[in-house]
Parts: C-alpha cells; sequence; structure tokens
C-alpha cells in the first residue's frame, strides 16, 4: 500500500493505519492467551463450509448429441443442477443436523428434514446419478446376461420395459422423474414428482434405482419442445449399459 502514496501527509495518514493493522494482527495472539473459550461456543462461532460438491460432467457437454444437445447439458448441469447443490449447502450453512450427513443419509431420513432438503438433496443426487446412466457412444455397452434374464423375468422383454418405462415418463404430470428400480430383488417401474426419488423414505416405491430418466421440461425443452415422448423414446439411444449392469449387481446382493 505504502508504495502508492506520493505525499508526505499521506504518508502519516498511512502510518496510522498500519499502526491500526498492526494492533489488528496482534489481537488474536492477545485473544489466543486468554483462557480457551467453551468448544461449543467456538463451533457454533466457525462459518459453515460448502459441505456438498457438484462433481464435474463425466464426459463433454456435446457427448450426448445428438439425442441430448449441447445447450441443454451445459443449463442442466452448470446452471439447474448447480442451483441445488449451492440451495442445499445454503440449508447446510444453517443447520448442522443436514451438514453432518451425506446426501444418500439425507434422503434415506428426508422426512425429518425442511421441504427443502427434499427438493435440493433430492435434485443433487438424481443429477449426479442421471449423469452417471449416460454415456458416451464408444463407452455405452449393453445390458449384462443376468440384467436381461431379470428384465425379461419381470416384463416380458426389453421393449416391454421400455414401453412402460416410457409410459411412466410420459403420464408423470408436471415435473418429476421415472424409474427402473430394484425392490425386493426384482425390477419395477416407478415415477416420482419433483426431486423426489426412490431412496427417499417418502417413497411410494422404495428401492435402488438402476435407470432414471429426468422429464422436467428443462431436460428436454430446447430440442424437443413439448415432445416429451420423442425424448424418452430416443434417450435409450445414450443409456450407459455398463453402469447400469455396475448398479444392478449391487442392488441384487
Ligand atoms: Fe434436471
Amino acid at each position: 500500500m505504502t508504495l502508492q502514496i506520493k505525499h508526505i501527509a499521506l504518508a502519516k495518514s498511512a502510518k496510522l493505519t498500519l499502526a491500526a493493522a498492526l494492533a489488528v494482527a496482534v489481537f488474536p495472539i492477545a485473544q489466543s492467551q486468554a483462557p480457551a473459550a467453551p468448544a461449543a461456543t467456538a463451533t457454533a462461532a466457525a462459518p459453515a463450509p460448502a459441505v456438498f460438491k457438484q462433481a464435474p460432467l463425466p464426459y463433454a457437454f456435446d457427448a450426448l448429441e445428438p439425442v441430448i444437445d449441447k445447450a441443454t447439458m451445459e443449463l442442466h448441469h452448470g446452471r439447474h443442477h448447480k442451483a441445488q447443490y449451492d440451495a442445499l449447502n445454503t440449508i447446510a450453512a444453517g443447520n448442522p443436523d443436514v451438514a453432518k450427513m451425506s446426501i444418500e443419509q439425507l434422503l434415506a431420513n428426508v422426512s425429518k428434514f425442511p421441504a427443502g432438503v427434499r427438493n435440493n438433496a433430492g435434485g443433487a443426487w438424481n443429477h449426479d446419478f442421471f449423469w452417471q446412466i449416460m454415456a458416451p457412444a464408444d463407452k455405452r455397452g449393453s445390458p449384462s446376461a443376468a440384467l436381461l434374464q431379470r428384465i425379461v423375468a419381470d416384463f416380458g422383454s426389453v421393449d416391454a420395459m421400455k414401453t412402460q418405462f416410457n409410459t411412466g415418463g410420459a403420464t408423470r404430470f408436471g415435473s418429476g422423474w421415472v424409474w427402473l428400480v430394484v425392490k425386493d430383488k426384482k425390477l419395477v417401474v416407478a415415477s416420482t414428482p419433483n426431486q423426489d426419488n426412490p431412496l427417499m423414505d417418502i417413497a411410494e416405491v422404495r428401492g435402488t434405482p438402476i435407470i432414471g430418466n429426468d422429464v422436467w421440461e428443462h431436460a428436454y425443452y430446447l430440442k424437443y419442445q413439448n415432445r416429451r415422448g420423442e425424448y424418452l423414446a430416443n434417450w435409450w439411444q445414450v443409456v450407459n449399459w455398463n453402469e447400469v449392469n455396475k448398479r444392478f449387481d449391487e442392488a441384487m446382493k
């Protein structure tokens, strides 16, 4: 700061400022020599960190073209999903019970928290999951023999499962999600409103999602406008079956 000072009068003023700054700098030392404050008071005074961190998209924003366009992916991950993480961190900053839990723990106990946790922990998890169960063309793979066997046992065929799933997504009024869920070692299709999901303790169908599609308009409107059915039908092209197979195996253990 003193390098910018050209006049003596200002230099005198700067000395005073420096003295004041030194006094402030010394103050914490004086404080540290005082008897320690009770631990509870120190904890309450500490600023809450942003405990929930949004991961980067695991592929390029245009990697799902032409099924999902680059602009939709940029807005979806960079604005909508980010806003849910930001809101969850704001809640956590004022609620230590939220800050100490993982997102999965929050979902499993979501009925005990305010609606903001349900919406934003739900949105944070749902989109993390959604990014992972889609992939660029060279990483999509195909359904495993074990998964195919389960699909045929529970739906009759893969096409029948997809039809039920797409119908669930198309008939979800307003905004929400449609899921393929492992429940009691079987596969079922379920849909949820808003940012709810089958991991929540309030879910109508509670289980482990292995596939899920976002039917909020923000997921498809730029490219498909009101044609949700077309989006749902095309979406199967970008499913990351390698990830779905892994999640199916885990859920069936
Ligand atoms: Fe979304």
